[in-house]
């Protein structure tokens, strides 16, 4: 039977536009999509957009229209940017689609059937920016009197009938997982965090508010509306049917992963699983958030005018130099720091001159010298054996890799073998062959395009449209892009199509 695989991104919040922060949660997990569905994986790979709570109301009171319209533009941007980015979903998910207020209802009503909801009142310092509540403990005091969370948003009491979820009775239960299972929360800086937080204690939640109503009702009290948190999270199990958990979708719970920003690992990993425990369904296998991107050393942010729409960055540099970049810039887990500069850099560099010369380099000649057809394979020396093994060894290497959720490092392999490459094509030197030892040069050519198309094959998650390119250059018939297909040979004497270069140099206009 064929193993699934099931990857989420957070649904974003539709209050402003998309930005290259979403971009980077979903260009990631497209990458581990593309590599399960490469690597022999039924994938569901799920996106989406989170479009109730006062935050979504407040932005659409601004823009003078209804919250729906608003949420429906919005929406439609977000799914517009990730067509742009090669965002390969596989159902984009919206909070207001009547699966899922049913799917939210109906959880509702199995938590309270469980006894883990009761009804009472809130009070509280409450942030609205973060969405969540704070303890005077952690509040800072300013001069003017207002006081903000450790997050620096600033927050307000609040008093209001409220449901509550039994959270607090879950602390044990929760540590017990974490301590079972030490892969369910990464990286490992994060999960200390988390269960250093679930150790000092847990409240009972408050999943309810009546302090605005553009939300999902709660069943038998439409007074209420569900905390944006209970609704959102809900989300990954309405794309798979929930409550009907005999159909055919249903077989991809439980997800595999839900990938998000550190910022919200907290809600991933101690309030989902506490409501899945309580509803008695079972747990997603791993929760990996990574860090947080600034731009030139600045926080993102509006009133700074600094936000980055990837759509721009795409027109401009390609959507796989801007994919390419995000993955290769940082360890995935830390910060990062975009900049054109940056940006230019690595698509100069590594994708420009290490990737693109030796493919049009190894390409040319072999349209030059072999007639266009893709040479014998030949009697291998040790020079050629070893860059053979080390192009060979990449997909079980992205494997473990990706599996930790480390495409920073898996680039890092890839270079590594491209690298190589570079050094055993100037070494053997196939154009002074040409005339002293044809017999060699073809041997060469051929161990070239053997590495070119296992790294043009991995590297298909990453770069999707420029590898297809590389692979049709290559003759690397449709069918044979998945790893499996990498252990049957390319058939010698197929003709090439004539090389073209796939990654141009970068030159920036004259200021
Ligand atoms: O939190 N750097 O939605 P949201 C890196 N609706 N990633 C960033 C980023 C940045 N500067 N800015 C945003 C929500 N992100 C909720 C989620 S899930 C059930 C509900 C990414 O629109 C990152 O993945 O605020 C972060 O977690 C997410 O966008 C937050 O999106
Ligand atoms: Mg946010």
């Amino acid at each position: 039977m064929t193993e699934r695989y099931f990857v989420s991104t957070p649904i974003y919040y539709v209050n402003g536009s998309p930005h290259i922060g979403h971009a980077y949660t979903s260009i990631a997990a497209d990458i581990l999509a593309r590599f399960k569905r490469l690597d022999g994986f039924d994938v569901f790979f799920l996106t989406g957009t989170d479009e109730h709570g006062q935050k979504v109301a407040a932005a659409a009171a601004v823009a003078g229209v209804a919250p729906q319209d608003f949420a429906d533009a919005v929406a439609a941007d977000f799914r517009s940017m990730a067509d742009a980015m090669a965002i390969s979903y596989d159902d984009f998910v919206r909070t207001t689609e009547p699966r899922h207020l049913e799917a939210c209802a109906a959880f509702w009503r199995r938590l309270e059937q469980a006894g883990q909801i009761y009804e009472g009142a809130y009070e509280g310092w409450y942030a609205l920016r973060d969405e969540s509540f704070y303890g005077e403990d952690e509040l800072t005091l300013g001069p003017d009197g207002t006081r903000t969370a450790p997050s620096g948003a600033i927050v307000e009491w609040v008093r209001e009938p409220s449901y509550f979820f039994r959270l607090s009775a879950f602390q044990e239960r929760l540590l017990a997982l974490y301590e079972a299972d030490p892969d369910f929360i990464g990286p490992p800086s994060r999960r200390n965090e988390i269960v250093n937080f679930v150790r000092a204690g847990l409240k009972d939640l408050s999943i309810s508010r009546t302090s605005f109503s553009w939300g999902v009702p709660v069943p038998g009290n439409p007074a209420h509306v569900m905390y944006v948190w209970c609704d959102a999270l809900v989300n990954y199990i309405t794309a798979l049917g929930y409550p009907d958990t005999a159909s055919a979708q249903w077989a991809f719970w439980p997800a595999d992963l839900h990938l998000v920003g550190k910022e919200i690992a907290r809600f991933h990993a101690v309030f989902w699983p506490a409501f899945l425990m309580a509803a008695g369904l079972e747990l997603p296998r791993r929760v990996f958030s990574h860090g947080w991107w600034t731009i030139d050393g600045e926080k993102m942010s509006k009133s700074v005018g600094n936000v980055v729409d990837p759509r721009a960055l795409a027109a401009e540099f390609g959507v796989d130099a801007v994919r390419f970049f995000l993955m290769r810039e940082v360890s995935f887990g830390g910060d990062g720091d975009f900049s054109r500069k940056a940006l230019i850099g690595r698509l100069n560099v590594e994708l420009a001159n290490d990737l693109g010369n030796l493919a049009q380099r190894t390409l040319s000649l072999i349209a030059r010298n072999c007639a266009g057809a893709l040479p014998e394979t030949g009697a291998a020396n040790e020079a050629d054996s070893a860059m053979r093994e080390q192009a060979a060894s990449l997909p079980a290497l992205l494997r473990a890799q990706l599996d930790r959720q480390a495409p920073h490092e898996s680039l890092e392999s890839i270079w590594r073998v491209v690298r190589a490459a570079n050094v055993y094509v100037d070494r053997q030197a196939p154009w002074a062959l040409r005339k002293t030892d044809p017999v060699r040069m073809a041997v060469v050519l051929r161990v070239l395009a053997d590495v070119l198309r296992d790294v043009a094959t991995v590297l298909q998650p990453f770069m999707p449209a420029s590898m297809t390119a590389m692979l049709d250059q290559l003759g690397v018939p449709a069918d044979a892009r998945s790893f499996a297909a990498l252990a049957v040979p390319l058939a010698a004497g197929t003709v090439l199509p004539p090389p073209q270069g796939i990654f141009p140099r970068h030159v920036e206009p004259p200021t």
